[in-house]
């Protein structure tokens, strides 16, 4: 099979994890007998450096005629990078968000998963983390705050700043779909995470979620106010098994969710729209505070690879292979400095693709 995929390396540490990920794919390609094609494509401050714009319109384009794109992170240090002296809307960040738009991936999946190889990376209490646990942050990624209006004016001499929350039901009950789907092949239990005791957004949230849960009896749905969400996954992460929120809620509760399973290195994440087409990255940003250096963790974008495998070319065996190899090289006590604990073997960003694409069977 050929794989037409876009790469979007970006900034800070995306080249170099994105690389690792490519290494990967081109062993799985070999053994499996796929070519992976890709196209390179700018976005962010890379963008920025070379067209003036976190995105064009040709990129746009072009990242809409690969079957998937697969990216690295974006954006640089607030203080020190000559971006963000640009006006908000030309900053790296603004490519990011345009793209989600541009291809509708409404659809944000966060899979967090406490491997038992690294329990010894993960902060919490062994009592908490026996058994280990597995859940599935399903995050709405085109609505809320990221997309809402929003303006800084001043008032009588006094500046004030506009962000609005928006959903309406239609954006609501698609996502709330794709969470009572994905349970139904997994433990059949959604937590829907709101703030329903003081935003309407969330009233009509929870409103719409009860009645999308009625087409699946199957599924277990509770709902749960976004701090108290926030406090039981350091308390009882083992509770939770599909966490359905909205944009913002998602984007804090799956950095919280990365730590638990150890690192944010490690957690991965597909944004999908209504086809097969899909963007394929680390929940975990540029990292310019070790960009350069060799020291990241690639398996987050290792990981979204296989994501990648799995959802827009069903190709199960292969993203099998890839999570397989990464589980071999952890039980083997290889560790990248971010999951590194006692006994263990610590590698860099290169040795760990190395590694992992030399497992790949
Ligand atoms: P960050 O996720 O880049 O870094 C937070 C901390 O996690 C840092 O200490 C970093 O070294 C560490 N870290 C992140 N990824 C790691 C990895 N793979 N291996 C080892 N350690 C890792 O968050 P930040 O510092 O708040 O943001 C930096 C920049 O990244 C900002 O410009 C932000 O907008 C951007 N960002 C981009 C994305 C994306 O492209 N999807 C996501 C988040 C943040
Ligand atoms: C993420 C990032 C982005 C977000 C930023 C860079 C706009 O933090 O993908 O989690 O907030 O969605
Ligand atoms: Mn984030």
């Amino acid at each position: 099979m050929n794989l037409n995929i876009g790469v979007i390396k970006g900034d800070g540490i995306g080249p170099e994890i994105v690389t690792e990920a490519m290494k990967v794919l081109d062993q799985v390609g070999k053994t499996y007998g796929h070519t992976c094609d890709y196209t390179q494509l700018l976005m962010g401050g890379a963008s920025i450096d070379v067209h003036g714009v976190p995105l064009t319109d040709e990129t746009v384009a072009a990242a809409k005629s690969c079957d998937a794109v697969l990216m690295g992170s974006i954006g640089g240090d607030a203080k020190t990078s000559p971006w963000y002296q640009l006006e908000p809307s030309k900053r790296p960040e603004a490519g990011l968000l345009r793209i989600r738009k541009e291809l509708n991936l409404f659809a944000n999946l966060r899979p967090a998963v406490l491997y038992d190889e690294l329990k010894g990376a993960c902060p919490l209490k062994e009592e908490i983390t026996k058994g280990g646990f597995d859940m599935m942050i399903m995050r709405e990624l085109t609505g809320g705050l990221y997309f809402g209006e929003r303006r800084t004016v001043e008032e009588n001499g006094v500046m004030t700043a506009y962000d609005s929350l928006t959903y309406n039901e239609e954006e609501i009950r698609r996502i709330a779909k794709r969470g009572f789907d994905i349970a139904m092949k997994r433990r059949k239990k959604v937590t829907s995470v709101d703030k329903a005791n003081v935003l309407d957004s969330s009233r009509l949230w929870r409103k719409v979620v009860e009645e999308v849960a009625k087409e699946y009896p199957k599924v277990t749905l509770e709902h749960m106010l976004v701090d108290n969400c926030a406090m039981q996954l350091v308390k009882d992460p083992k509770q939770f098994d599909v966490i359905l929120t909205e944009n913002m809620f998602g984007d804090i509760l799956s950095d919280e969710a990365s730590m638990v399973t150890g690192s944010i290195g490690m957690l991965a994440s597909a944004s999908l729209n209504e086809t097969k087409f899909g963007l394929y990255e680390p929940s975990g940003g540029s990292a310019p505070d070790i960009a350069g250096k060799g020291i990241a963790n690639p398996i987050a974008t290792i990981l979204s690879a296989a994501m990648m495998l799995r959802f827009s070319f069903d190709l199960d065996k292969e993203a099998d292979a890839i999570e397989q190899a990464v589980s071999r090289v952890l039980k083997e006590g290889y560790r990248t400095i971010d999951i590194m604990s006692e006994g263990k073997q610590q590698v860099d960003t290169e040795k760990m693709g190395n590694l992992i694409a030399g497992y790949i069977k």
